[in-house]
């Protein structure tokens, strides 16, 4: 069946970041936050699962290590009722006020996580990701792209300091990130598959060079993105 598709128009700009674990995403989306907002171009943060009240309470089933018989369907269905929730409650009411929306994680993941690691079928979850975003996709998708190990490491490291620093003593791995090296591989691959698929829309960023440099790289891709986006008001705004 064909899906009917309200491409909504509005006057904002989605963004969404990408990739495996420990690749730098909130940092760098950080940075990017302070990039618009010093250009007094009014930003939206949010998240993959957990944008919204009713999301929160599906991404503490998805990310309890606890919950390791949730089945791959109903896995891959919880991440897209948290989608359909955000899109309608928190992305599209601030596309249509003409903001710019960063999401950590978006509908690539489905597609990456469930579809290709999950072996659920691209076809499956790009089906149902058009039917839970209603045809609403980002202007681009970062991903910031780090060798597994690298970027488990970063995740563990992180987690130590937690726990060194007594913020939180029971800091551990959630459930996707306890996955075994050869699924987070697999994750990276699955991301790097997709960005060749849709080059125009989706963008890869070598997460391994430094933090300075990889901020750089982003907001020049921002740029060049808004900047061919003809009569944005957007760009008049970057420019000043
Ligand atoms: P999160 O704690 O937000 O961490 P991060 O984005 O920094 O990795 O965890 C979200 C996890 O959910 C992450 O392992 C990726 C996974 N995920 C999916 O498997 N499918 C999806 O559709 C989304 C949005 C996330």
């Amino acid at each position: 069946m064909k899906l009917k598709s309200s491409k909504r128009s509005n006057s904002g700009f989605l963004i969404s970041f990408e990739g495996g674990e420990g690749g730098g995403k909130s940092t760098q989306i950080r940075h990017l936050v302070k990039y618009f907002t010093d250009h007094n171009i009014p930003v939206v943060l949010t998240l993959e699962p957990g944008g919204t009240k009713i999301g929160s309470k599906i991404r503490k089933i998805l990310l309890d290590p606890k919950n390791t018989e949730i089945s791959h369907r109903a896995e891959l269905l919880l991440y897209l009722a948290d989608r359909a929730q955000h899109v309608e409650e928190c992305i599209l009411p601030a596309l249509k006020a003409g903001k710019v929306v960063i999401s950590d994680r978006y509908a690539d993941s489905s597609n990456v996580y469930q579809g290709i690691c999950r072996k659920l079928g691209l076809e499956w979850t790009m089906a149902l990701n058009d039917y839970a975003t209603d045809g609403l996709y980002p202007n681009i998708a970062i991903i910031l792209d780090i060798p597994e190990k690298i970027g488990l490491a970063r995740v563990q490291q992180r987690i130590l300091t937690q726990k060194f620093n007594h913020k939180s003593s029971n800091a551990q791995l959630d459930r996707m990130e306890n996955e075994k090296v050869a699924f987070h591989k697999k994750v990276r691959q699955g991301f790097l598959l997709l960005s060749k698929k849709y080059p125009k829309r989706i963008q890869v960023i070598n997460a391994a060079l430094s933090e300075e440099e990889v901020k750089s790289a982003i907001q020049k891709l921002i740029r060049n993105r808004i900047q061919k986006m003809k009569g944005q008001s957007l760009w008049k705004k970057l420019e000043q």
